[in-house]
């Protein structure tokens, strides 16, 4: 029987990688009705609305979704299309396996790093307001039950794939309450189903020096929203950029698979994108419908030309001096 998964295009870059990851999984055979729905920038051009009804609607149904990056205005206009996506559908987890990736050399080898993020609360719950002129406020909001539920996420995470250790970053030294709650309920987490793992707690200024120094000392990082968000990109960039690193915004009973990487605007309409980090996330996506086989043979066949390193096969971002097409055909032919 098919797959019925929601397919958001978005912007920018979004539709590039997104058709790229759609050829991928066609060419390996995996049973997939798309329902392609709007979403972003360009959905409010042609809609009046960045998430229109009828997405809110499918997902609801269909629990599932593969989503390209969307735009979001910086300092004014409409707030993000992502945070109401993961706090409607109740998307709490982000997944963000960070990997070194075979035949792109950075400063570090043997990095493999999962972060996890809070994705529903924190500052991200968007309560900003103007006081007076001139006097700004936003809130950070940590609640108990948000933050034990990605923390004993994290724990099941680690324990399921036995990882072995779970350091959380956190600023609990100045954010006394929130962070020091969020830091509570990860200690609350690991002494209830931690055996075996160990916790580690550093204050975010020198984990982020600590991750730059030797990332190969990380393995599960637990961070709450807006910290969880810029760490990721640091990480990426560990490994070789957002091009590589795919995500997953995971709920007790829906998921929308996305890459870390934004809507590129930079390089966008322009053939240029790395697809493989949407590519990657269409794998974590097969392993949650159990589509195992299919998973396996899309990542052996990627592997294989980062390998390779033959430059035609690759966006400039790796190394390459191809284009996103070159990259899904070479992905395919190895299928
Ligand atoms: P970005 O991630 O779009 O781009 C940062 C840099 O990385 C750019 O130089 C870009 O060209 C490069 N890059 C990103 N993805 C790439 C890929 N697949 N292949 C090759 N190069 C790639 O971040 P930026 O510029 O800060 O944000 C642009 C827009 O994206 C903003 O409106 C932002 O709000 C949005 N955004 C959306 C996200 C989402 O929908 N999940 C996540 C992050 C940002």
């Amino acid at each position: 029987m098919a797959h019925t998964i929601c397919l958001i295009p978005g912007d920018g870059i979004g539709p590039e990688v997104t058709r790229a990851a759609q050829a991928v999984l066609e060419a390996a055979g995996v049973a997939i009705d798309w329902l392609t729905l709007p979403a972003g920038a360009t959905a409010a051009e042609e809609y009046g609305d960045v998430l229109p009804a009828k997405t809110i609607e499918a997902i609801e149904h269909y629990r599932l979704a593969l989503k390209g990056p969307v735009t979001t205005p910086v300092g004014k206009g409409f707030s993000s299309v992502n945070v109401q996506l993961r706090k409607r559908f109740a998307l709490y987890a982000a997944v963000r396996p960070v990997r070194s990736m075979p035949g792109i050399k950075t400063r570090f080898e043997n990095v493999e790093i999962v972060v996890i993020r809070e994705n529903t609360e924190g500052l991200y719950s968007g309560i900003e307001n103007e006081i007076v002129p001139g006097v700004v406020q936003s809130l950070k909001i940590a609640t108990r039950p948000a933050c034990e539920r990605i923390a004993r996420f994290a724990f099941k995470y680690a324990r399921e794939r036995e990882r072995r250790k779970v350091t959380v970053f956190h600023k609990a030294n100045i954010m006394k309450k929130s962070d020091g709650l969020f830091l509570e309920c990860a200690q609350q987490a690991h002494a209830e189903m931690g055996q075996g793992i160990t916790f580690q707690q550093l204050i975010i200024d020198n984990g982020c020096m600590q991750l730059v120094r030797d990332p190969t000392q990380f393995d599960v990082l637990l961070l709450e929203n807006l910290y969880g968000d810029m760490i990721s990109d640091l990480c990426a960039g560990l490994v070789g950029g957002l091009g590589v690193v795919p995500g997953a915004n995971i709920g007790d009973d829906c998921a929308i698979f996305e890459a870390v990487h934004g809507s590129a605007p930079d390089i966008a309409g322009r053939g240029l994108a790395n697809p493989l980090a949407l590519i990657m996330s269409s794998v974590m996506m097969l392993n949650y419908i159990h589509e195992l086989e299919a998973a396996e043979r899309i990542k052996a066949a990627y592997n294989e030309i980062l390998l390779e390193h033959n430059p035609e096969n690759l966006t400039a971002d790796i190394g390459g001096t191809g284009g996103t097409e070159d990259f899904v055909r070479a992905v395919i032919a190895r299928l």
